[in-house]
């Protein structure tokens, strides 16, 4: 039984649900990680006597972060300042992707992000994976290791970018059933992964798309209308709006997250709403790129689910709390045009939303029946949240200030399915 103040979203806020607060609240989990009881410690204790109790007073426990986008070959080029995407992409992702021809690079790279994304509360994550088969090979074997909870493909592309990075279509698709059969009953599932629709000749779109249909277990992702300048270049090459370009062959639908969407039309966010695509909206990223303001209200209006992603490295880290609070921000910088965001709404995206977009129905919140995927905001010592957390008003305040003042410093245990996961100390 863990015993805290126990704070989910199972009832979306965007839709009229509240925060759910159980104060010195119990969750009973069963030795296969299924949660079996919840509600006030003291009720949890007389139904479960013999149970072990594990006390995580005075901190708050939350439902497990999930990523929704994020780039296994990036994490150590985070911090770039002064480009836009493309610049950006040239300049300093590109080259640090070409290293991951080396298999053992991949592997130091691969522990590194797992490693990463425990350490800041993340249980579940969508991976933009790498250009080369051998280097995801190598990250299978490590995410198998780390406990976490990964949907990954191998990154596609067949123009525009440097010449070692490139495939053709035939081994595109050769490569995904290959890596997909590999991975099947694994735990790790596959994501269908063109770069970018500049990037993808329509021949490359089209083997992409065969592999989706003739696997409708794989997931689907990849960039969309994130840059002005890509935007328009992206039309030249197809002559259609950004999200035609991967409706037209196939690769629309209820297990597609496309990154990012700063510029979509109407026409756009109603086609991606009639195929239930999810968008992960990545706002340190956006920022940093200078590539736009998110257009949440537009999203929400349309009926387009939306989750959060990190986009590591664009985006400046693996925390969904910093992404949460520059979501907030974002929307803040729209006036009137934004969605007025509270602490409840930043929670739902960073864990149910993100569950939902990743089709991890058993994860997401803390109810019983879920498996038990949870962070545990306990304050450093010699920070500001341990006493933010004491004077809060009430518990979405003080989500709140977890959401302002959190840093990985600040979570003090992850599980995943009851059990702490490997990267959480000993992955290499
Ligand atoms: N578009 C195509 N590739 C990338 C990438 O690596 N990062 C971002 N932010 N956008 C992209
Ligand atoms: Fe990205």
């Amino acid at each position: 039984i863990f015993r805290a103040t126990v704070l989910d979203t199972p009832d979306d806020p965007f839709t009229g649900g509240a925060l759910r607060v159980d104060h010195d609240g119990g969750i009973a989990v069963e030795h296969d990680g299924i949660v079996c009881a919840r509600g006030g410690f003291a009720d949890v204790v007389r139904d479960y006597p013999d149970a072990e109790v594990v006390d995580l007073r005075p901190g708050l426990l939350l439902p497990g972060f999930v990523d929704t986008h994020v780039h296994l070959p990036q994490v150590r080029v985070i911090g770039a300042l002064g480009m836009p995407l493309l610049d950006w992409l040239d300049k300093c992702a590109l080259p640090e992707e070409a290293r991951m021809a080396d298999p053992a690079y991949a592997r130091a790279v691969g522990a590194e992000i797992l490693r990463g994304l425990v350490a800041a509360g993340t249980t579940s994550a969508l991976v933009f994976g790498a250009h080369f088969r051998p280097a995801m090979e190598a990250f299978a074997d490590a995410v198998h290791e780390s406990g976490l909870r990964i949907t990954t493909g191998l990154v596609v592309a067949d123009r525009v970018l440097p010449e070692s990075l490139l495939t053709t279509p035939q081994r595109a698709y050769d490569d995904a059933v290959a890596l997909a059969d590999a991975w099947a009953d694994t735990g790790l599932r596959y994501a269908v992964t063109p770069r970018f629709s500049l990037s993808s000749s329509s021949e490359l779109l089209d083997a992409c798309g065969a592999v989706a249909y003739a696997r409708p277990d794989v997931f689907v992702t990849s960039h969309v209308n994130e840059n002005p300048v890509e935007v328009e270049r992206v039309r030249e090459l197809h002559g259609t709006d950004y999200v035609s370009t991967y409706e037209k062959y196939g690769l629309l639908g209820g297990s597609t997250v496309l990154a990012h969407n700063v510029h979509p039309s109407d026409d756009e966010l109603r086609l991606l709403a009639a195929r239930r695509t999810s968008v992960a909206h990545c706002p340190t990223s956006n920022s940093a790129l200078g590539s736009g303001l998110f257009p949440l209200r537009r999203h929400r209006l349309a009926g387009v689910r939306v989750a959060l992603g990190s986009d590591v490295g664009a985006g400046t880290g693996l925390s969904l709390l910093k992404e949460g609070l520059q979501a907030y921000f974002m929307q803040q910088l729209l006036g009137n045009q934004g969605e007025p965001l509270t602490a409840a709404h930043l929670l739902h995206l960073a864990t149910a939303a993100g569950a939902d977009a990743l089709g991890l129905h058993q994860v997401g919140d803390l109810s019983v029946g879920k498996e038990f995927d949870a962070v545990w905001v306990s304050p450093r010592s010699d920070g500001v949240l341990a006493g933010a957390l004491e004077h809060a008003k009430d518990a979405e305040d003080a989500l709140a200030k977890v959401f302002a003042l959190g840093t990985d410093a600040d979570l003090g245990g992850v599980w995943i399915g009851g059990q702490v996961p490997l990267a959480r100390h000993t992955l290499v």
